[in-house]
């Protein structure tokens, strides 16, 4: 097996084992103004805490997209958080509302997310590829009665429908209001930028509500408190190793939890500058992002460094990236062969995290000081205990594949799902254990190794993706009368979706219905839950109690025995 070894260097987490035995939650507390009084806000402690302390005018953002390019130092993200907090308040947001926000990355996104944790509302951050159902079900379950969003955005927001949406709010220029509608550079003038909006919250209290994907039902609301930034903080600082001299880029949108945990609340409760580039990807923008604002720490996914890793080996010599020091990874499998071009281009190893939407920071990372091994996710986080257990909750020795597991009990673990207890407690089934529905194995030095899914929950191009959803998006087609969705393996991509569909007795298969299918998933949910592929079929694999087995469909798909079909129906 290939071990990289660490480089020497003076790396703000030096020894692991030494942290590992003698770290406690409680001695991060102390760090922020809530050890003394108490109370707390995540959005403080990111950006006013910084101004306090004398660092106001230390560069925070620095954004750029194909036509803005914009600084924004700390003492200008305070006063612009709390001009977005008087501005909810002002539009009778209270606290513990759902303020939802709806908009392509951009300097706005930011500060009114910021601004509505400021005045204790709890945010829905909501990719801006999401079509009408998708978005709908979300403000459906979360009752969110205000949300930001853009003039080219807001059509996809059935008011109409949603009996608690208030009020919208919109982002852009000469944008038309009504009684509900809301304009919010105007709202924003309207709003002073004094520090009386600051709702100071107890640890226990919500701030973020992240929607994700499951293998059943409809996406869940996975809620997270206040307190969360403990971990936040304390794993940006020995992970991603940031100071506040470091230039950090996570590309991950804010709609999803790494976006959020380390796009916004990682990097600035260290102080560090963040940098933030709104547009799609492409391998010219990311390497000249990463020159021109001499990116040190660099956070992304494997699917992204695949896609650069294909990219020819002249776009990449036309940069100079010699800034970055450090570069991470989540969201999927690091395959080897990543880490190894990594290492060819920037003379850097690629360090895998492993985490997810529940546990709401880091949990299982490689370290700069540590030596990693090749395909390994890693040691658990200081604080952490993480363990492999079998099926009835009894712990596994060393190398032997089970469930991932994690010791309850972590700061940033979710606290709830939103309105669905039963969901919530299925995670801990087994007394004192979060159940990841990752399986793997511990080897004898502690490393844990990634082996799958043990439900059908598709990760594509790192974006996590129910196939249920999917699957009763399709049905509604009028020519579709059963449908089965799969992830398929992908070089690129991770997985790409793949789609089963058996069609109503009345449709044919034509190449447009294909396409008319795909353009109906495309505009109804979002672009990124299209399946790529579509086979028709004449029939599904299914229980007897009428359930479609995908895991059947999967080994169909990988020419693999299925397994044990003695629930399927004849
Ligand atoms: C997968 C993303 C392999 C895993 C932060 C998990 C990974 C799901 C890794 C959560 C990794 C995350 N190696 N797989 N390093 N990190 N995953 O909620 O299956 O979008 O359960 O959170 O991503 O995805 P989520």
């Amino acid at each position: 097996m290939k071990i990289l070894q660490p480089k020497q260097g003076n790396y703000q987490l030096q020894n692991y084992e030494s942290a590992k035995n003698s770290f406690s939650w409680d001695d991060v507390r102390d760090v922020f103004t809530w050890s003394k009084t108490g109370k707390i806000n995540i959005a403080y402690e990111s950006i006013d805490r910084h101004v306090k302390e004398g660092r106001g005018a230390k560069k925070a953002l620095l954004y750029s997209d194909p036509s803005r390019n914009e600084t924004y130092t700390f003492e200008q993200l305070k006063k612009l958080t709390n001009q977005a907090a008087h501005m909810f308040r002002k539009l009778d947001v209270e606290k513990g509302d759902r303020v939802f926000i709806f908009m392509p990355r951009a300097p706005e996104l930011y500060i009114a997310l910021l601004g509505a944790i400021k005045m204790g509302a709890v945010v829905g951050p909501l990719f801006e590829a999401f079509m009408k159902d998708a978005v709908k079900s979300r403000l459906e379950d979360s009752e969110a009665s205000v949300i930001v969003t853009t003039p080219e955005l807001v059509s996809r927001i059935p008011v109409d429908e949603l009996p608690h949406l208030k009020k919208i709010i919109l982002v852009g220029d000469d944008v038309k209001t009504d009684e509900k509608h809301f304009s919010y550079s105007k709202e924003m003038k309207a709003c002073t930028d004094d520090d009386s909006a600051i709702e100071w919250m107890d640890l226990e209290d919500g701030f973020i509500l992240h929607y994700t994907s499951g293998s059943t039902g409809k996406p869940k609301g996975v809620y997270h408190v206040h307190q969360a930034m403990i971990q936040h903080y304390q794993t940006a600082k020995w992970v991603l190793d940031l100071r506040e001299d470091d230039i950090y880029w996570c590309t991950a949108d804010p709609g999803w939890v790494t976006g959020t945990s380390y796009g916004i609340f990682g990097p600035w409760l260290n102080g560090a500058t963040n940098v933030i580039r709104g547009g799609r990807f492409s391998p010219d923008d990311w390497y000249d992002t990463i020159e021109k604002n001499n990116v040190t720490v660099w956070y992304s996914a494997p699917t992204a460094f695949r896609m650069l890793m294909s990219t020819p080996s002249d776009v990449i010599k036309k940069y100079d990236l010699s800034s970055i020091r450090h570069i991470l990874s989540v969201g999927e499998p690091l395959n080897p062969e990543v880490v190894r071009w990594g290492w060819e281009v920037f003379k850097h190893r690629i360090h895998d995290t492993w985490w997810m939407t529940e546990t709401g920071a880091m949990l299982i990372c490689n370290y700069l000081s540590e030596p990693i091994k090749l395909g390994s996710m890693g040691k658990p986080f200081p604080g952490i205990e993480a363990a492999i257990i079998d099926n009835n909750g009894k712990k596994l020795p060393p190398n032997e594949m089970g469930n991932l597991a994690i010791k309850k009990g972590w700061p940033s673990q979710m606290r709830k799902i939103w309105k669905n207890d039963e969901k919530f407690n299925e995670y801990f089934a087994f007394e004192g254990w979060y159940v990841s529905g990752d399986t793997a194995y511990m080897d004898e030095d502690g490393y844990f190794w990634f082996q799958g899914r043990n439900d059908d929950l598709i990760m594509t191009a790192g974006e996590r993706v129910g196939p249920f959803e999917i699957e009763s998006k399709l049905v509604e087609h009028k020519a579709v009368a059963e449908a089965g969705v799969i992830g398929k393996p992908d070089e690129i991509r991770g997985h790409i979706i793949k789609a089963f569909v058996v069609l109503n007795p009345s449709h044919e298969y034509s190449e447009e219905l294909e396409k008319e299918i795909k353009t109906f998933i495309k505009t109804e949910l979002s672009a990124h839950a299209v399946p790529k592929e579509i086979e028709f079929t004449d029939k599904l694999p299914k229980t007897r109690s009428g359930k479609i087995m995908r895991r059947v469909l999967k080994a169909w798909e990988l020419n693999e025995p299925a397994g044990d079909l003695s629930s399927m129906d004849d």
